[in-house]
């Protein structure tokens, strides 16, 4: 993910080395996915920048790009695809969760079609092909799709989430904001601390979970249609939260 190294070596400088060093043991990938914003992983938030490279790299070594959409697509991060204020076009786009747009089980790969070789129908299976969702999926696309302003919805209450979560990390040590859209997390660099205030804020009646290789980032994916009210009382339990369990 961006910025791996911490800022110490440039993550890409590393990864075209091995991919030119005859035995860097990376022979050629087909592909490289990626997920723009990294959600299980902790919330980590690739710059623009950063995609933009990662498309020209893939590009000359003749790689695929593969966003991973999964979590962060479906307008959570504010557009519909996460990737497009970066200003790339991926080979391959993986859409799921929130597609099925009333929770509904579906998922999507989206191939362009110079690499699609499925012929219609081919990919098949039992449980596929689920008519309900996609009855749901293009409710939900055409309802809030038609035009920007669930989108500017979005970006708008991603930033009074952020004014909330900087102001709680203000009041502690060692807490970091990190997100874009309503993709949010409050990291800490006290490990165990994430699972402590999803657990206080579990008893205080708001679901949270934890991300992140030692969970030590309290992660907020609340639904897109969430609104500012219901905001403001998450936010509010949250705060109360981390200042029981900081303090
Ligand atoms: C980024 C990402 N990709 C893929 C998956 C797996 O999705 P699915 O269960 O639809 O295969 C998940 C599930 O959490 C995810 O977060």
């Amino acid at each position: 993910y961006d910025n791996y190294f911490g800022g110490k070596i440039p993550d890409f400088l590393w990864f075209e080395k091995l991919l030119l060093d005859q035995g860097g043991g990376l022979n050629e990938p087909a592909a490289v996915i990626v997920e723009t914003v990294q959600g299980e992983g902790g919330i980590n938030v690739a710059r623009f920048e950063w995609l933009k490279g990662l498309e020209e790299l893939c590009q000359r070594h003749g790689m695929l790009l593969i966003v991973d959409d999964v979590q962060m697509g479906c307008g959570r991060t504010g557009p519909f695809f996460s990737f497009e204020p970066a200003g790339i076009t991926p080979d391959i786009v993986t859409l799921s969760k929130s597609i099925g747009g009333y929770g509904l089980p579906m998922a999507l790969t989206l191939i362009k079609p110079e690499h699609d070789v499925w012929e219609p129908g081919e990919h098949n299976g039992t449980f596929r092909g689920n008519n309900l969702a996609f009855v749901a999926a293009t409710r939900a696309i055409e309802e809030y799709w038609a035009d920007d302003t669930f989108e500017k919805a979005t970006l708008a209450k991603g930033e009074q989430v952020n004014r909330a979560l900087d102001a709680i990390a203000d009041r502690h040590r060692g807490l970091s904001v990190r997100g874009r859209g309503l993709a949010k997390g409050i990291a800490f660099e006290q490990a165990e601390l994430g699972t402590k205030v999803c657990k206080a804020a579990y008893d205080r009646g708001l679901l949270m979970e934890t991300a992140g290789p030692s969970d030590e980032v309290a992660k907020m994916l609340p639904p897109l249609t969430t609104s500012v009210d219901e905001f403001t009382q998450g936010l509010e339990i949250l705060g109360d939260a981390v200042d029981a369990v900081c303090t």
